[in-house]
């Protein structure tokens, strides 16, 4: 087989870079190990930037987010008692939207197979040769036979577990950069209507708690926990007990509950490896870089990634050029850092430290009061947020 990019990984990276280079004229074949119905149902992030919100509009996939995804003009900051509106759509003029991940994954799933793309689930064995030449491969299996894909170019969209990043050449003169949090996010998925119009995002000394939704009908709640605790500790009554006692404050709001119907741990990290390129072997998404969900992020650097990605290669077929490609790390890294920055800075805000001191406990609370008391700095994170710069 032989086509000009091979994509590594159908998750929002892959496949939106695949669609992209099709609009393009470029021709692409995505490889995933996993099947189409365990990628459309994988429940991930939520929250979708203005940016990433117009690319999917501009690009003919945006319709069921517009019709099905909310749109969100403000988010609250909850601590000491009391909540705070930090108005997105006054303080930038952008909005966000609340849309599951794995429903851009059915759009854009469904666009590359209306297309005639090619889309290859259920491989296994993947390998990359000759990432330093200008005729790189990857070998893998499929369908019980052994195959092999030669390209002009190879993407790793292959996400954080993925085998692009340890493909990548010159491993001793690589440079990652790395944070593990000594906390995880207790997630639950449940049956009710939203308890509230817009996210909430809860410092309390027992732990942060985020109140994020999925539908008129499912909501996503998470709580700060141990990161090696298990669902299976926290039965219904207990998470309700701690939900409740981290997110009712004292102005009389009250948390909706219902059937809770999913339970997941997530540990939180933050993660970068640089470069992103190495001869004809690029990565993008969470293959590259790893942000804590606090920010909303992840999925948004992964749009922004292929973006530049997917101009990189236009430039290249069209021009001959490898102008934009060779930039491409460096260009990436800008925003990558500057995000990493924000969703630490979200974390560091937010979160419970065991280590704190009193004096560190403080200092936490009185930054969260100087953001909802100044317009400078509720703008600056209300830029952050939508993704503004
Ligand atoms: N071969 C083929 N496919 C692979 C391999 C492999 N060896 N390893 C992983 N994959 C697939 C995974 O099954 C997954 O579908 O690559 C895909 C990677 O997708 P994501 O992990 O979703 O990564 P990305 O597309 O970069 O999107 C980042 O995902 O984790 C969230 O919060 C994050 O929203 C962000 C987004
Ligand atoms: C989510 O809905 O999953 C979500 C929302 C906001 C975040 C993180 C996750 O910051």
């Amino acid at each position: 087989m032989r086509t000009q990019v091979a994509i590594i990984g159908a998750g929002p990276a892959g496949l939106l870079l695949s669609h992209l280079l099709h609009l393009q004229g470029i021709e692409s074949v995505v490889l995933e190990s996993r099947s189409r119905a365990e990628i459309e149902s994988t429940i991930r992030a939520g929250v979708l930037e203005q940016g990433t919100m117009d690319i999917l509009t501009e690009t003919g996939v945006g319709e069921r987010m517009r019709s099905e995804g909310a749109l969100h003009h403000g988010i609250e900051l909850a601590f000491d008692g009391a909540r705070h509106r930090i108005d997105l759509t006054e303080l930038t003029g952008k909005a966000i939207t609340v849309y599951p991940q794995h429903e851009v994954i059915k759009d854009l799933v469904a666009a590359r197979l209306a297309a005639q793309g090619e889309l290859l689930f259920e491989v296994s064995g993947v390998a990359l040769h000759g990432v330093e030449t200008s005729q790189p491969s990857v070998t893998f299996l499929h369908g019980g036979a052994e195959c092999k894909l030669e390209a002009d170019f190879i993407i790793g969209c292959d996400g954080y577990h993925g085998v692009s990043r340890p493909a990548m050449p010159g491993q001793g003169l690589r440079k990652d950069f790395q944070r593990i949090y000594p906390f995880g996010w207790f997630g639950i998925l449940v049956e009710s209507a939203p308890s509230s119009d817009e996210l909430i995002y809860a410092r309390h000394d027992r732990g942060f708690a985020l109140v994020s939704t999925r539908s008129p009908t499912v909501q996503r709640l998470y709580f700060q926990c141990d990161p090696s605790d298990h669902t299976d500790n926290w039965s219904d009554d207990r998470i309700w007990a701690e939900l409740h006692a981290r997110l009712e404050n004292r102005d009389g709001w009250k948390l909706k509950e219902g059937r809770i119907f999913q339970k997941n741990i997530i540990g939180m990290r933050s993660f970068v490896s640089t470069p992103m390129q190495a001869g004809r072997l690029f990565l993008a998404g969470d293959a590259a870089h790893i942000v804590p969900p606090t920010g909303a992020k992840g999925l948004n650097l992964a749009v922004s990634d292929v973006r530049l990605l997917a101009r990189g290669l236009d430039q290249f077929y069209r021009q001959g050029s490898e102008e934009h490609l060779n930039g491409y790390s460096d260009e990436a890294l800008k925003r990558i850092w500057r995000a990493e920055y924000f969703s630490w800075t979200m974390t560091r805000l937010l979160h419970t430290f065991a280590d704190a001191t009193p004096f560190e406990r403080e200092m936490q609370r009185a930054e969260l009061e100087n953001i909802v008391s100044s317009r400078a700095l509720a703008t600056s994170l209300a830029e952050n947020y939508v993704g503004a710069f």
